[in-house]
């Protein structure tokens, strides 16, 4: 290996390597986002989901009151929390709530639980708090009393005595009446730098260092319907007035995790926030082109909430809600993965709403199937998940890139195939993806794998990089080459030779293996020669390759050159023969490999 010190290339750009946090595989409700109570607001269902009720003595019931099913409808915590809970108090009863797959609960440690409740029909009992092992023992208790008919908010602070991951929150109360309660919350007063986020989780993206922060998705952008579209004004605010919204991957999403909590993280993580909107397309619709107003504006008031003045409207907003300074976003992304016509006049219209009111942002296009050019965007997301090979083999896909189009963020990649739950093959095939991300980083400007964090008990994606439960977390192997690449990154490209690298992959003993994706293989110039100068193979993609053994994908021949067709995603066609044993690889003249493989 040969690295050309006194030939300094291109800058490395900080922003090169960075983090994508998506609302997947619980790692919002249940992950980042601290809250232990979950369905604390009824809003998961007009069941008692994901609560226990025990009659212990006498004859309570509970049920969930959806206003929208009362007319008038009344009687609601606020307009946008539209479930509560009603409790028929007769005797002694108990709800249980074991949060998301046990509360991690430490000694010595508080927390803060808060309800909002009114009474009725003469109740006028003490509600007993308590944090309880898994075993049964009570960790922390506290009473909660004066009850009005009116709505309002009670808080007391809890101290563990003890420690259990798998801990609960038991509630009761022993009387006569109605009660009702909402919001019930405890949420563990020492978060990640004092800004609400579950401290080892938020530590350990941290330690990658990324210096961008894509946010909130992914297909959670996008969702399956209209409905599930994501809203950030649904977001930001008390949280007892930001909508909760079915989460495309499975589940309720409080939206603890707001758009104002997002752009927080990205400050403190010390990265730049970049925030992806949706385009008016989700995976089954389109919001129609005369009705995409609101989309527009939306667009714009994110900006404006990000970065407008304290006395604009959404800059003072974000004021209120705690932050007076700009957090001086630069990145928007309009949709993700989102293709074909629709997409193209949906970017038109709001990219452009975008550029005449804030023509320093950088606009980032999703490129699926090709990318829109009207208007030009100024950054290319494109996405790669793919097995280790792939990524070893196409470390050098940007090396001819066409250097005066717009630049280039992989906004996704990942292994995520042939290794197993993850492992060190696939964080090698990363590794090597990223050394060719580094080398063309005068064209690829960003980067983030995906997806970051996964509680265990919800794993809907195969490979995520931070897994977790309710109190610990393991990296996979690919966690610590996002480490080691973000802590060592170097400041200046510098040409580096590296002689005998392979770039082709031996399949078998004897016969060859070519592999690529995205219409960019050119194999043009290859040739094989066997020891005593014999030409085993040249190639000469004029002819019709039907012959070859292919495997994926679909491959077609332009101007002497083996391209993948444009359907295919991932391609490989094998060649050769098994009787080669000693062999020599030349690619456009050059020797690239010795004998078998
Ligand atoms: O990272 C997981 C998913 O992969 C994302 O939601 C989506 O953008 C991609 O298809």
């Amino acid at each position: 290996i040969t690295v050309e010190v006194n030939r300094p290339g291109h800058r490395i750009p900080s922003t090169l390597f960075g983090a994508f946090f998506e609302d997947i595989n619980h790692s919002s409700d249940g992950g980042l986002y601290p809250e232990l109570i979950r369905n604390r607001s009824f809003e998961d269902s007009d069941t008692l989901q994901n609560w226990k009720f025990i009659n212990l003595n006498g004859a309570s019931s509970a049920s969930v009151i959806n206003v929208d099913a009362l007319y008038p409808p009344t009687g609601g915590l606020n307009v946008f929390n539209r479930k509560y809970l009603s409790i028929q108090v007769r005797g002694e009863f108990k709800l249980e709530n074991r949060g998301f797959w046990g509360m991690s609960i430490v000694k010595g440690n508080s927390y803060t639980f808060k309800l909002a409740a009114r009474s009725g029909e003469g109740f006028s009992a003490p509600l007993k708090v308590s944090i309880v092992s898994a075993a049964g023992t009570e960790l922390a208790s506290a009473e909660v009393k004066g009850f009005d008919a009116g709505w309002k908010y009670y808080t007391v602070n809890l101290t563990a005595e003890g420690s259990d991951p798998k801990a609960r929150i038991e509630i009761g109360a022993n009387g006569n009446g109605r009660l009702y309660m909402d919001m019930v919350s405890l949420i563990p007063d020492q978060t990640w730098k004092g800004h609400g986020l579950r401290r080892d989780l938020a530590g350990a993206l941290n330690a990658m260092q990324p210096k961008v922060f894509r946010f909130p998705g992914g297909c959670w952008v996008e969702g399956d319907h209209f409905r599930q579209m994501n809203n950030w004004k649904k977001t930001v605010g008390n949280i007892d007035t930001r909508t909760s919204s079915w989460n495309f991957w499975g589940y309720n999403a409080s939206r603890g995790l707001g758009f104002h909590e997002y752009l927080q993280l990205a400050e403190d993580l010390g990265a730049e926030p970049l925030f992806c909107i949706n385009a008016g397309i989700s995976h089954k619709d389109f919001v129609p082109m005369d009705q995409m107003g609101q989309w527009v504006q939306d667009a714009l008031d994110a900006m404006e909430y990000a970065n407008g003045p304290e006395n604009s409207v959404w800059g003072s907003i974000r004021a209120k809600n705690g932050h007076p300074k700009p957090f001086s976003m630069k990145y928007i992304e309009i949709g993700n993965e989102n293709g074909g016509d629709q997409y193209a006049e949906r970017w038109r219209l709001i990219a452009e709403a975008i550029r005449s009111k804030y023509p320093e942002i950088t606009l980032i296009v999703n490129n699926w199937g090709g990318y829109p050019k009207d208007p030009l965007p100024d950054l290319i997301d494109e996405h790669y998940y793919d097995n280790p090979e792939w990524f070893i083999m196409n470390t050098n896909k940007y090396d001819n890139y066409d250097r005066k189009g717009p630049k280039i963020f992989v906004g996704e990649y990942a292994v995520t195939s042939k290794t197993g739950n993850g492992n060190l093959r696939g964080a090698i095939g990363e590794a090597a993806w990223m050394t060719g991300l580094e080398r063309n980083s005068d064209v690829v400007t960003m980067s983030a794998y995906a997806p970051l964090f996964c509680n265990v008990n919800h794993k809907v994606w195969p490979i995520n990089l931070i897994n977790f439960d309710s109190y610990r977390w393991y990296g996979l192997p690919g966690y610590y080459v996002q480490q080691l690449f973000a802590q060592n990154q170097g400041t200046v490209s510098l040409p580096v030779n590296v002689e005998g690298a392979p770039l082709l992959t031996f399949y078998n003993k004897g016969g060859l293996g070519l592999g690529t994706a995205n219409n960019s293989a050119e194999f043009k110039d290859l040739k094989v020669l066997a020891s005593d100068g014999r030409v085993l193979f040249q190639s000469d993609f004029t002819k019709n390759i039907d012959d070859w053994q292919k495997a994926g994908g679909e491959w077609l021949v332009k101007d002497g050159v083996l391209r993948q067709s444009a359907t295919g995603t991932n391609t490989s066609v094998f060649f050769g023969d098994k009787s080669w044993t000693d062999y020599t690889i030349t690619f456009k003249g050059r020797k690239i490999s010795g004998d078998n493989g």
